[in-house]
């Protein structure tokens, strides 16, 4: 049976982990759970680890944070050691596109191991985001390209990837979403913060280009405090965008929304999977919108996941107050954008991954 080392170290990692790891256990392969400490809070980290069942990592990096090259470059040096202290695995599995995916991924391919990079081949083709370079990077460097959509295969045909080193398994955040939503719903978070189900928005803020920057982050707020005239805003604060809330003078905005702590991975989905609308710039979310056929408005000019927008219920709006509004309005009034869960977003996206590993 292979040896598989999984890395994982931010956030959006954990939920796209979860379920590839029960799916190889299933099929009896060996495993290593490395942790590359980029995400570190409790409520960052830990609190996914338990909501989702991970096990504790084998190997923690504590990379922590810095510089983009400070993060990527510590993240090699101890990858590249804990790599040789394990036995050699089959593969590396890398997910997604943060800096920690990308460091792992090199630190792989360069010492001979197989790795395959899971969500592989999204693109938003703007190259000012730090993802879409990892995303880039990871996926020229990896044997095995691991795809959630059709629009993902065509993006890596276009750049000259063979057919035979890509394989569409679905989308396994989806697994995760799909298999937490009843333990997630029998947490009635809605409930205990006193929400009407449908009946508020739920917001999330943290890309570099729309809260390190004061006019655009002032612009957003003042839009955000308009809908939050006809419903509750609730606003889960990504660690990057509290320091930002309270270094600019943005506060009196900021006051009409409900600000409240990160929460974990099966509290957010209790609130997101009643809310009446979804205000975001994240990858995840607009995906986890469409499997849950709640109304999403990207905060941001573009999106690497289209076809949350051809099929889902997603809609990209940058940050001009006058899309935003109206599109918020349609949504608050039950006229919001309409979609259906696209293919091999089912839930058995890991059982794919395992089977493609073991191919
Ligand atoms: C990272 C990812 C981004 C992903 C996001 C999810 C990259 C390039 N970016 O962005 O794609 O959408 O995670 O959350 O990898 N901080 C803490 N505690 C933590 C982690 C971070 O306080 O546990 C603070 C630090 O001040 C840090 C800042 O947040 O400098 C930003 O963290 P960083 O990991 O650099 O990027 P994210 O914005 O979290």
């Amino acid at each position: 049976m292979p040896l598989v080392v999984h890395v994982v170290g931010t956030r959006p990692n954990f939920m796209k982990v979860a379920p590839v790891l029960r799916a190889c256990a299933a099929r009896g392969f060996e495993q290593r759970l490395v942790h590359t400490g980029q995400h570190y809070d409790p409520l960052m980290s830990d609190v996914f680890f338990r909501d989702l069942g991970l096990p504790e990592p084998d190997v923690h990096l504590g990379v922590g944070s810095g510089t983009h090259a400070a993060m990527t470059a510590r993240c090699m040096l101890a990858f590249e050691e804990a790599l040789g202290r394990l036995p050699r695995p089959d593969w590396v599995v890398v997910p997604g596109d943060v800096n920690s995916t990308l460091a792992a991924a090199l630190v792989a391919v360069k010492a001979g191991v197989r790795v395959a990079h899971l969500e592989a081949g999204l693109r938003s083709f703007d190259r000012t985001m730090p993802e879409e370079l990892n995303r880039v990077a990871t996926d020229h460097l990896a044997d095995l390209l691991l795809t959630p959509s059709a629009d993902a295969d065509e993006n890596l045909a276009r750049e000259g990837i063979p057919a035979a080193r890509v394989a569409r398994v679905g989308n396994v955040m989806i697994d995760s979403l799909l298999a937490s939503l009843p333990a997630a719903r029998a947490r009635g978070v809605p409930e205990r913060l006193g929400l009407t189900p449908g009946r508020y928005a739920v917001l999330t803020l943290h890309r570099p280009s729309n809260v390190d920057d004061p006019a655009t982050l002032d612009r957003l707020l003042a839009a955000l405090a308009r809908i939050a005239e006809r419903v509750p805003v609730i606003f889960p604060v990504h660690p990057r965008t509290r320091g930002r809330l309270s270094e600019r003078a943005v506060a009196p905005r900021a006051a009409a929304l409900r600000l409240v702590e990160p929460m974990g991975y099966l509290e957010f989905l209790s609130l997101t999977s009643r809310a009446g609308l979804i205000l975001t710039d994240s990858g995840g979310l607009q995906e986890e919108s469409t499997a849950l056929g709640v109304p999403c408005l990207t905060l941001r000019e573009n999106t690497e996941r289209p076809i949350t927008v051809a099929e889902g219920t997603n809609v990209v709006v940058g940050t001009d107050p006058e899309r935003i509004l109206p599109e918020a309005a349609a949504a608050l009034e039950g006229r919001g954008k309409r979609g259906r869960r696209p293919e091999l977003w089912d839930g058995h996206a890991a059982e794919r991954v395992a089977a493609a590993l073991l191919r």
